[in-house]
């Protein structure tokens, strides 16, 4: 399997998929967010110096995001998932330089319409424990505020889930991360597909691809 490029607005479904793809396929996945989120609850140096640029929507730094995906990436041990990584052109080319060498890559583009995305976010739970994705409105839990894989209870709601930090988050996604739609177009390597669909419709466009 090729590794796998996932680029998509916040709340396009990324990581909803990448889980997906990750337990029936074998995928390895390593998000941008959930690594810069996981330094932040460790209270580490670098999470200490991300957390507010985090909750208030915008860009850590490129050389910082690269080395945390670096040091937490082994190509050779199996197929990636890519998700949040690159996040403009600029990160792109790190990537390739530093990450992915001669390896073979696919670019899955979610697309979806950007109104609509601010609803699956303020609605969006997350289990404490085991990462699993829920939605208010989209996928309840079957017992309130409980998780129905590990069952752990206390489900959490990102701080840039907010709405006015939402709309600051799609603003940087057009502005930052839509050029690179034409960067892998040029290169051959993009797909897109409706990440407007009930998510069990998005994850066959995707095993589609592969
Ligand atoms: P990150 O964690 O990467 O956030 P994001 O890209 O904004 O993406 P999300 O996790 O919000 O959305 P998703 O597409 O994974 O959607 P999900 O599947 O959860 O980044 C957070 C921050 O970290 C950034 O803002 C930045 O500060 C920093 N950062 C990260 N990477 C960086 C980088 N490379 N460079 C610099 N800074 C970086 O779904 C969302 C909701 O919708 C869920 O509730 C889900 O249940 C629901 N849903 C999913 N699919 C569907 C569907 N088909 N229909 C209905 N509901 C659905």
């Amino acid at each position: 399997m090729l590794h796998l490029i996932l680029i998509g607005a916040p709340g396009s479904g990324k990581g909803t998929q990448a889980a997906n793809l990750v337990s029936q396929l074998g995928y390895k996945h390593l998000s941008t967010g959930d690594l810069l989120r996981s330094e932040i609850s460790k209270g580490s140096e670098l999470g200490k110096r991300v957390s507010g640029i985090i909750s208030e929507g915008k860009l850590v730094d490129d050389m910082t995001v690269l080395e945390l995906l670096r040091v937490n990436s082994d190509l050779s041990s199996g197929s990636y998932i890519f998700d949040g990584f690159p996040r403009n052109v600029e990160q792109a080319v790190l990537l390739e330089k530093h990450i992915l060498g001669n390896n073979k890559f696919k670019v899955v583009y979610f697309e979806v319409d950007l109104e609509a995305l601010k609803s699956r976010l303020v609605n969006r739970r997350t289990c404490p424990k085991c990462g699993e994705i829920y939605n208010l409105v989209f996928k309840k839990p079957s017992r309130e505020d409980t998780c129905d894989k590990c069952g752990t209870s206390g489900l959490t709601h990102r701080k840039d889930d907010k709405e006015d930090v939402v709309v600051d988050r799609l603003n940087v996604f057009k502005q930052s991360t839509l050029p690179l739609l034409d960067y892998y177009n040029g290169q051959g390597v993009l797909s897109v597909i409706d990440a407007s669909l009930p998510t069990d419709k998005v994850f066959n466009s995707v095993k589609n691809l592969i």
